[in-house]
This record gives C-alpha cells, sequence and structure tokens, in this order.
C-alpha cells in the first residue's frame, strides 16, 4: 500500500501544522474542523506561516501556491473516504477520539491506517472503537509540526508490522526522525519532559529564582531552544495541566502532580500565548 492522500482531523495548532508538513512533502491533503469559522481561521494559520517563509525567501512564492494547491479543508468526515491515512488531531478527550475513530472506520477504505496524535490518551482504547485494531496507531507530532524534527510512533499491543512499517516510511518522507515507543502513559517524550516541565513550574512558584533566570539557565546551560516557562506558554498552561494530570491519573507518581501554580493559571485563564498571558506577557 502507498500512502497519497492524507486526512488530518482538527485544523488547530496541531492539525494545522500536521496539515502544512504534509501539503509541502508533496501529499494531497484533507484537513477538517468542526465547523466553518475553526476551518477558516485554521487555513488562514497555515497561509500566514506560509507567507512568513516566502517574504523572508525561503519558499518561492510557486511552492507556497502548490502547497495551498493541495490541501482542501472541509467540515464532513466524508471527505475521508479516499484517505490512505487519517491522523486524529482533535482536542484530547478520550470519549471524542473513541467516537472519531469509529466513524472513520465506517468511513475510510480498508486499507487505510487510522493514526492519533494523542499526546497521553490510551491508544487501543481508540483502536478498539474500529473493527481494524491493527491498523491503529500514535503518529505523536511536536509543536510546531513543521518544524521539529521527531515524530514520536506509538504501537499497542494490536499493531500490526505492517502498519508500523508503512508509517515509519512515511514519517521519513517527512523529513522526520521516528522513534517507536509502546503505548504506555506518555510514551517516550512526555514520560520525561512533564517532570522536569513541572519541576521548573514549581522552582518558581516557590521564588528560587526569577522565570528569566530558569528559561535563560536552561537555554544557555542547557543549550535548549526555548527555557521551560517560554515553552509552557508556547504549549499553553491547559495543555501543560491536561497531560500531566492524565499521566498522573494513570502513573499515580507524584512527579506528575500540578504546582497549584498551574491550577490558578487555568482558572484566570492565563493559558500562554494563545490568550496572551502565561508565564509571561503577549499582548
Ligand atoms: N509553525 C510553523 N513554522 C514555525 C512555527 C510554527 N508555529 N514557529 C516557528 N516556525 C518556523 C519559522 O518559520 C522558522 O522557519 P525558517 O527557519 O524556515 O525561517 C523556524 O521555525 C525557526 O523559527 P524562528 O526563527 O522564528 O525562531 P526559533 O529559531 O527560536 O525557533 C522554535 C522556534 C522552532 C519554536 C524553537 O524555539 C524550538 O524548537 N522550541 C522548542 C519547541 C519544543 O520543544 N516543542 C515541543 C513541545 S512539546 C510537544 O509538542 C508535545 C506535546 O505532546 C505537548
Amino acid at each position: 500500500m502507498e500512502i497519497k492522500k492524507v486526512g488530518v482531523v482538527g485544523c488547530g495548532a496541531m492539525g494545522g501544522g500536521i496539515a502544512q508538513l504534509c501539503a509541502q512533502s508533496g501529499y494531497q491533503v484533507v484537513v477538517s474542523e468542526i465547523n466553518d469559522d475553526f476551518l477558516k481561521k485554521g487555513l488562514a494559520s497555515i497561509d500566514k506561516v506560509l507567507a512568513r517563509s516566502v517574504e523572508k525567501g525561503k519558499l518561492a512564492q510557486a511552492d507556497k501556491d502548490a502547497t495551498v494547491g493541495r490541501i482542501k479543508g472541509t467540515t464532513s468526515t466524508r471527505d475521508f473516504a479516499d484517505c490512505d491515512l487519517v491522523i486524529e488531531a482533535a482536542i484530547e478527550n478520550l470519549e471524542l477520539k473513541k467516537k472519531i475513530f469509529a466513524e472513520l472506520d465506517g468511513i475510510c477504505p480498508p486499507h487505510a491506517i487510522l493514526a492519533t496524535n494523542t499526546s497521553c490518551l490510551s491508544i487501543i482504547d481508540m483502536a478498539m472503537a474500529t473493527k481494524r485494531p491493527d491498523k491503529v496507531l500514535g503518529l505523536h507530532f511536536f509543536n510546531p509540526a513543521p518544524v521539529m524534527k521527531l515524530l514520536e510512533m506509538v504501537k499497542t499491543i494490536a499493531t500490526s508490522d505492517e502498519t508500523v512499517k508503512l508509517s515509519q516510511k512515511f514519517g521519513e518522507s517527512l523529513g522526520k526522525t521516528t522513534v517507536i515507543a509502546q503505548d504506555a502513559p506518555g510514551f517516550i517524550v512526555n514520560r520525561l519532559w512533564i517532570p522536569f516541565l513541572l519541576h521548573s513550574i514549581r522552582l518558581y512558584e516557590e521564588g528560587v529564582a526569577s522565570r528569566e533566570d530558569i528559561d535563560n539557565a536552561i537555554m544557555l546551560g542547557l543549550n535548549y531552544p526555548m527555557g521551560p516557562l517560554t515553552l509552557s506558554d508556547m504549549v499553553g498552561i491547559d495543555v501543560v495541566k491536561f497531560v500531566s494530570d492524565a499521566l498522573y491519573e494513570q502513573l499515580k507518581d507524584p512527579r506528575y502532580v500540578v504546582p497549584t501554580l498551574v491550577d490558578k493559571m487555568v482558572a484566570a485563564g492565563w493559558l500562554g500565548r494563545k490568550t496572551g498571558k502565561g508565564f509571561y506577557d503577549y499582548k
């Protein structure tokens, strides 16, 4: 089976980035949203990122046009009917994702692979909502998806070797380095990253150092591209909380308990860049 057409469920920060990346890599892409407003916003974000690359002289206008031309936006799941691979990047809600997988299973051709971009939810639960659990796996991209070099592949106990092999080839065709993890809480990256992130926030909460000094210490002392507080703002404080809570729920390990400050920030709507305020101000 050759993957030619890719479906992406969700055109938010992750889904939009994945759709852009696939189209830039030459795939025909169908990306869906729950309504026209969200779809318009998602497609406009993709256009803006590509336009910036053209302005910087890093992308030819003709290549931008060709990329945009390969992306079809839709609000109907029926448009996934001829996709060889569908990547679900909807909000992190297991019941919703199970519903999406069941629906995709009824619409997509029998050979199609169904993948989820979940950060932390159980993939076998999504696989069992379909009649093709051997063709279900996790394809976990990192934000911003077109730029980050890793694709974390997650296989459940039911995923076939063939599905893993095809997905790995697909990941490489996007220019990613792939790693393979089992369907265990947080896979590799979030299992290791979340305790570090929460510990950085605790240090700030305790007043051990300022936000700038914590970020600079990690950026310059460990050569990270972003400090942990800046990165939390980019990912979203609500996302940090959701992933941490989900991992704590599954592991019962106190290293995944969010600091009180995270709960307070979520309650205050200080969700990071997207709301104009997180650990830093973006207004
Ligand atoms: N979408 C697409 N492209 C983007 C982008 C976005 N949202 N943001 C930045 N870029 C592109 C820029 O256009 C630029 O491309 P170019 O080199 O072709 O001009 C390139 O990325 C570099 O951007 P900038 O020059 O503006 O800025 P930086 O050099 O500081 O890089 C960064 C920005 C790539 C975001 C870098 O700071 C970085 O790698 N930060 C860490 C990101 C990270 O750790 N992500 C993982 C988050 S965890 C996650 O996603 C897991 C989930 O489960 C929670």
